[in-house]
This record gives structure tokens, C-alpha cells and sequence, in this order.
């Protein structure tokens, strides 16, 4: 059977109260619509698109790297049933079957939707809703049943048009159908405005369809939190709250240690290694992959990094983008900007700065300073205080130090600049010409001391 999936994300999610589109707005790190199109890809469609029209091209923008998406722009928006119209442009033929999502709806499980689609298929149905039951039903349309048994599917009202009876359904549309395709469109444009919203509602199809001859059916979702669409900034922390929970429970269960899982904000696709710890109070995010054996402190940030095993990060540290090897020691307060590269075994200290750099294996720049656009071989030892002056006001410059140096501290590389093999840098030494192999540089003149300078001073201020 086809399969072909309409997002629909064109509405403008006034509750949110925001400049961003709803569906760009993020749980577990990702995109909402992300969440939906992942799901969305375990039915494997032959088509998927995406209808957009509310800041139709920061949505585009944000899903770029989905190459086989499909869009399609609905202007102006007109309603759910309007909407689904516009994805015909989108369809190589009118055969097989339609699945409609919202782009709001992250918690949708995969195993729901191909219970649907098997629902739907299996009854001979031409369109099939999902729905759930909830304790509070307001702002969803009502699922209204008919036939004895109230297993037949009336119609669905929406809260605006609903009488004071049917606002006391607790059977609400989930706003995901299976829809046969074949008649689906004609049936859409069948449908009227006339409603409190004047909107063309989707779910009129449905009475359509049924009206005539079609069978349509309503399915109850196993679970409700699954279902619950996003509509305001409250429910989208509620949401963020589930996936951070699932997520921390699969690493606990995979052997890694949180120490507080309700203070562990971890996204969606970090991966950890089983004994590693991670102590109250981190945020890993984007594509952050850590190590086995690791131990991560409080107050950690770490931003699409890989980490290798056994490594330790100390309190308060910022990681972005960057590379950390096996057995390194980070921080306490240290700052590792966009492509820094610590390798085994190397140490960087408090209120350390690194970007662009490569500090080499069994390397140590412990504290206070400053290493950016460098290149750091092996074992190197860089002194409190130490600044690569990289930045000349017009351009970025680097800085190659090589293995063995030992550069004192309060020191300043005046980059390009290269200091070689061994080398030392004599303590607040300001390098600007290369040093090579195995000397030793200084630039700070002959220590003078003056004797009895201070208590020629006293006396001076006693006159
Ligand atoms: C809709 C359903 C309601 C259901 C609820 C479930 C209709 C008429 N109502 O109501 O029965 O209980 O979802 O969450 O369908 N959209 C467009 N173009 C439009 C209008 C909406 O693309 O012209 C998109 C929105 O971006 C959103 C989705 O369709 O992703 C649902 O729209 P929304 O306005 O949130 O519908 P609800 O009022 O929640
Ligand atoms: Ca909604």
C-alpha cells in the first residue's frame, strides 16, 4: 500500500505568544516537527509533505537537511480541511492512502500510528481518526458516536460549535486521520465555512465521506500524553518534561548513573556510555556523544561535543562543538569554544579559554589562560596566565607550539609565531619571533633593586 504523509504546519500558534513559528520551538532539544517527521518516517511514505504558511521559509530553512521533504505553501490559511487540500499538488497520483499529522504533536509514537493505519485499513475505512480520552477536553473537537453501542462515529464538533451536551464529551480528536485518497479531496472541497471559526474543518470530511456511503471509524490512542498537541508555552514545558524523562530513564537502564534525573537535561539524540556519572545540574545537547567511565560535574553545558571514555569534567564548564579524548581533565570553569581538541590525557584548568585549538596528548594549561587558533603538540606545559595573542585587528593568526615546550607563565605568544621542540619560555616573557628547539627565550630586562626604598619613602612623607 502507499503510503503518503501530510504535516500540517501552515497555522500560526497564537498561543504561543512568539516571533517563531510553534512548530520551531523545541522539546528534548529538537524541533517539534522534527519529533513528527521521525515518527513519521517509521511508516516509510512514499511521499512526505509539509504544509506550511505562517513563516513558511524559517520553517523550510529549519527542515532544509530533509532533502526528500516535499512543501507545499497555503496561503492564506483557511482551516485544517483547506489545508490538507493544498498537498494534492504535492501527490504523484490520487491512489493510496493519506496520513494527516500535525506538526505540534512531538509525542506521537510510531507503533500508534501503524496501529492506526492497520485499524484503518483492516475495517475498510475510507477515513480513520485517532482520538483520546481526557480529563479536560476543552479547546479539542468532541468525538460525537452513534449506533447502539456508540461505536460508530457521528461526527466531530469542534469546542466553539459544540452544544453545552456535546462540551461534556471527553473523547477529543488527536488530529491525526488515515485517509483513503481516492474521493478524500473531492469530499474536501465539499466542505462549507459554516462554523463559529467560518474555517474549513478537516473533520467535516469525515461526515462527508460517511454521508456518502463511506465508512469511517474513530480509534482511541493506547495513550493519552502521546496525542496531546502543543499549544502554549506550559504545555510545551510538560512535554519537554516526558522526553527528558524517557530519555533519562533509557541511559539509566543502558548504565549510566544520574545523579539527579530531574536536574539532568539531556537531549534527544546524546549518546552516553554505560559508568559514566553525571552529578545534578548538566545540559547535553544536540549531537553530544560522552564516553564510558566518564564523570560529568554540576553545572556542566556541553554542545554537539564528543568525549571520549574515562574523562573528567569539573564544575561549571562550557563545551561547544569540540573534541575531548580519553583520560583528559577539564576544568573546574573552563571554557572550550568552537573546535578545540584536547587529547589524551591533557589537562585544561580553571578559567581556561580555548578555540580553535589543539592541546596534545599529555598536554597542561591549568590556569588563567587564553589558547586560541593554536596547535599544541605533546606534553606541553603552559604556565598561569599564558595568552596567544592571535588576533593582530585585521586577522586570526596561529600559534604552534611543539611537543615538550615548556612556556612560563604570564607569557604572551604574539602569533604567527612558532616555539620548537623543548624550547622554554622564560616566565612573562612576550614572544614575537620563533624560538627554536631546545633554547630558552626571555624578553624581560635585568631585575634592579633599589635598597631601602620604602623607608626612604616614609620618611619623604613625613616632611
Ligand atoms: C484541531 C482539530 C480538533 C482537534 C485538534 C487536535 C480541526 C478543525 N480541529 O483543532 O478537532 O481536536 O486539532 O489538536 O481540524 N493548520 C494549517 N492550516 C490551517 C489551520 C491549521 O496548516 O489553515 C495546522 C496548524 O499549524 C496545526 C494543525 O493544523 O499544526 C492544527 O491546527 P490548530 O489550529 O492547532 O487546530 P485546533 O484548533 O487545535
Ligand atoms: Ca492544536
Amino acid at each position: 500500500m502507499d503510503v503518503h504523509i501530510a504535516v500540517l504546519a501552515a497555522g500560526k500558534g497564537t498561543r504561543m505568544r512568539s516571533a517563531m513559528p510553534k512548530v520551531l520551538h523545541r522539546a528534548g532539544g529538537l524541533p517539534l516537527i522534527e519529533h513528527v517527521l521521525r515518527t513519521a518516517d517509521a511508516l516509510r511514505p512514499q511521499t512526505t509533505t509539509v504544509v506550511i504558511g505562517h513563516q513558511a521559509d524559517s520553517i523550510r530553512d529549519a527542515l532544509s537537511r530533509h532533502t526528500r521533504l516535499r512543501f507545499v505553501v497555503q496561503e492564506p490559511q483557511l482551516g485544517t480541511g483547506h489545508a490538507v487540500l493544498q498537498v494534492e499538488s504535492a501527490l504523484p497520483s490520487a491512489n493510496g492512502t493519506l496520513v494527516v499529522l500535525s506538526g505540534d504533536v512531538p509525542l506521537l509514537t510510531a507503533a500508534t500510528l501503524k496501529g492506526l493505519l492497520q485499524h484503518h485499513v483492516t475495517s475498510g475505512s475510507s477515513m480513520t481518526v485517532l482520538t483520546m480520552v481526557v480529563e479536560d477536553p476543552s479547546g479539542y473537537g468532541r468525538i460525537v458516536r452513534s449506533g447502539e453501542s456508540g461505536d460508530q462515529l457521528a461526527c466531530i464538533v469542534e469546542e466553539r460549535d459544540a452544544s453545552p451536551q456535546q462540551r461534556l464529551i471527553r473523547e477529543v480528536n488527536a488530529g491525526v486521520y488515515a485517509i483513503v485518497l481516492e474521493g478524500l479531496l473531492d469530499a474536501i472541497r465539499s466542505i462549507g465555512t459554516e462554523n463559529a471559526q467560518g474555517e474549513y474543518y478537516l473533520p467535516d470530511a469525515l461526515t462527508i465521506l460517511q454521508r456518502g456511503g463511506r465508512r469511517v471509524e474513530a480509534v482511541p490512542a493506547p495513550n493519552t500524553d502521546e496525542v496531546s498537541g502543543i499549544n502554549t508555552r506550559a504545555e510545551l514545558a510538560v512535554v519537554n518534561r516526558i522526553m527528558r524523562d524517557e530519555k533519562n530513564a533509557a541511559l539509566m537502564a543502558s548504565g549510566v548513573t544520574l545523579e539527579d534525573p530531574a536536574t539532568a537535561y539531556i537531549d534527544a539524540d546524546v549518546t552516553i556510555g554505560p559508568d559514566t556519572i553525571i552529578h545534578p545540574g548538566v545540559s547535553l545537547e544536540g549531537s553530544t556523544t560522552i564516553g564510558s567511565g566518564c564523570e560529568i560535574h554540576s553545572g556542566v553545558r556541553i554542545v554537539n561535543s564528543q568525549i571520549g571514555d574515562r574523562v573528567t569534567i569539573l564544575n561549571h564548564c562550557v563545551l561547544v562543538e569540540s573534541r575531548v579524548a580519553a583520560e583528559a581533565r577539564i576544568g573546574p570553569f573552563a571554557n572550550l569554544r568552537k573546535d578545540s581538541d584536547v587529547r589524551e590525557k591533557a589537562h585544561v584548568g580553571n578559567f581556561v579559554e580555548l578555540k580553535n585549538t589543539v592541546l596534545g596528548r599529555g598536554s597542561k594549561a591549568n590556569h588563567l589562560s587564553y589558547l586560541g587558533d593554536a596547535r599544541l603538540g605533546e606534553n606541553v606545559n603552559v604556565g598561569a596566565g599564558t595568552i596567544t595573542c592571535n588576533y593582530d585587528g585585521e586577522q586570526k593568526r596561529q600559534t604552534t607550539i611543539e611537543d615538550g615546550a615548556f612556556i612560563g607563565s604570564d607569557s604572551q605568544l604574539v602569533a604567527p609565531v612558532t616555539v620548537g621542540r623543548n624550547a622554554y619560555i622564560g616566565t612573562g616573557t612576550t614572544i614575537r619571533e620563533n624560538v627554536p628547539a631546545d633554547a630558552l627565550a626571555v624578553s624581560a630586562g635585568k631585575q634592579r633593586n633599589i635598597e631601602n626604598w620604602v623607608t626612604e619613602r616614609k620618611k619623604r612623607k613625613k616632611n
